[in-house]
């Protein structure tokens, strides 16, 4: 367990120095390639959920100590091993136990006393801090002031709900590639497993148990990919159909270029700006034995796209703030700022306008974001249709059982990450 908390310190530290969660736990595994699944499981756990709850163990911590803590990974290790005192199975004394040589191991050993007392006081007046934390929004929500009050402003009504929801552990949730097998055919392969699950939205499966995807029947022949109910509706609603000239502007990792291909036979480009990026497209579109052009290229530049030609459809799926996938990526509530957000429109304002230039008459292009700030979702598109006297919004209905939306916004829950899609028609 020492080497857990340590490592997932060391993590905890790396994302909120500004570095992403997902870099810092490939470069941890290819640092101790030794780990075993277990052991990764356990790293992986632990410093996700230390993120998840930061606000909490902060505030926890910060009681806890007569003066401040200078020593930064020492505080990592008090935020990742409260956060198993009060989330994990493991029992208390092992944790304060491990975590004490954890100090010494970290290059702290003068820490070591101090690490005992504030766990131990921690359990000993775990019912008094908990109610004094949790009367905070930083301490009862664990997101930055600033996105509480933001959230909370843009939705008086479900601010609650769509912030514990980015708190909560994601499900796993495939697609089933309809080219290859049926959902109900699937259904029943994992029955033969003993492999509980649900269906969940057209194409969509839960695994009630999550569990690492090659041990799922039929991954590596392409039968099913891994994709989030909610972003399994973009393809759906971007409304393809045989012989299509399709762009798939933003297109990496291809997940939603992948399920447009299930769905139809299209002429489709997938396009990123990023070329370590497309060289997961194609590592996705080969295993779903799957085709496609591949181009790297800028979607906000026009220059990019001077002899590209006209599209029946488009796919915009904008890089945004992420502010509807934190329960995936919980280090993006700690990263991102207040600026960010208007920043991220500019750029989407940019690559919607030159998108759009590529759709020809009658063709329609989806704008999409896995975000849940109106700035850069209702707003975004309201604003584009005040410039462009040639677009008309097509209403679409994201109303399949248990997606809870309002105008496009899908709000993250249970079953769904929190996205927000627009159809635009050329008239
Ligand atoms: C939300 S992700 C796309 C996810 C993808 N559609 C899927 O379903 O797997 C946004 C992508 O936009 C790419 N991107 C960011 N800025 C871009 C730009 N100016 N032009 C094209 N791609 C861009 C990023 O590299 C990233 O891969």
């Amino acid at each position: 367990m020492e080497r857990t908390q340590c490592l997932a310190a060391h993590v905890v530290g790396r994302v909120l120095a500004g570095r992403s969660l997902d870099s810092e736990l490939t470069a941890v595994w290819r640092q101790h390639a030794t780990l075993s699944p277990q052991q990764r499981g356990a790293v992986q756990d632990v410093a996700y959920g230390a993120l998840r709850h930061l606000g909490y163990v902060d505030a926890a911590i910060d009681r806890l100590l007569s003066r401040p803590l200078t020593d930064l990974p020492v505080r990592n290790l008090l935020q990742v091993t409260l956060y198993q005192l009060m989330h994990t199975k493991a029992h208390s004394y092992a944790i304060v136990n491990h975590a004490v040589p954890a100090a010494a191991k970290l290059g702290f050993p003068k820490a070591q006393g101090l690490v005992n007392a504030v766990l131990r006081n921690f359990l000993r007046r775990r019912d008094e801090l908990d109610a004094a934390i949790m009367a905070t929004d930083l301490g009862r929500y664990s997101y930055p002031q600033w996105w509480i009050d933001r959230v909370a402003a843009e939705y008086p009504e479900a601010w609650r709900e769509i912030l514990d929801a980015g708190n909560a552990r994601p499900p796993l949730t495939l697609r089933v590639n309809r080219r290859k097998i049926t959902r109900d055919n699937y259904l029943e392969m994992l029955k033969l497993q003993d492999i509980a699950a649900h269906v969940v939205g057209r194409q969509g499966i839960v695994i009630e148990k999550p569990r690492p995807v090659s041990l799922l029947p039929g991954f590596a022949d392409g039968q099913v990919s891994v994709q989030d109910a909610g972003a399994q509706m973009a393809a759906e609603l971007l409304d393809v159909a045989d012989g299509m000239r399709v762009l798939d502007a933003c297109a990496a990792p291809g997940g939603k270029a992948a399920h447009l291909l299930e769905l139809a036979d299209i002429d489709l480009t997938a396009a990123d700006i990023d070329a370590q990026r497309l060289q997961r497209v194609t590592e996705n579109l080969t295993r779903l034995s799957l085709n496609a052009k591949l181009l790297q290229a800028d979607a906000g530049d026009p220059a990019a796209w001077r002899n590209a030609g006209l599209f029946d459809r488009i796919l915009a799926d904008v890089p945004c703030t992420a502010s509807g996938v934190v329960r995936r990526h919980p280090d993006i509530k700690w990263l991102r700022k207040p600026t960010d957000i208007a920043a991220m429109a500019q750029r989407q304002t940019q690559i919607l306008d030159t998108l759009w230039q590529l759709l020809g008459s009658g063709g329609k292009l989806l704008y999409a974001t896995c975000s849940v700030f109106s700035e850069e979702n209702g707003r975004q598109v309201e604003q584009f249709i005040a410039r462009h006297d040639d677009a008309r919004q097509i209403a679409v209905s994201l109303s399949a059982e248990g997606l809870r939306q309002s105008h496009g916004q899908l709000f993250p829950d249970a079953a769904h990450d929190g996205f927000y899609y627009a159809l635009l028609e050329k008239v």
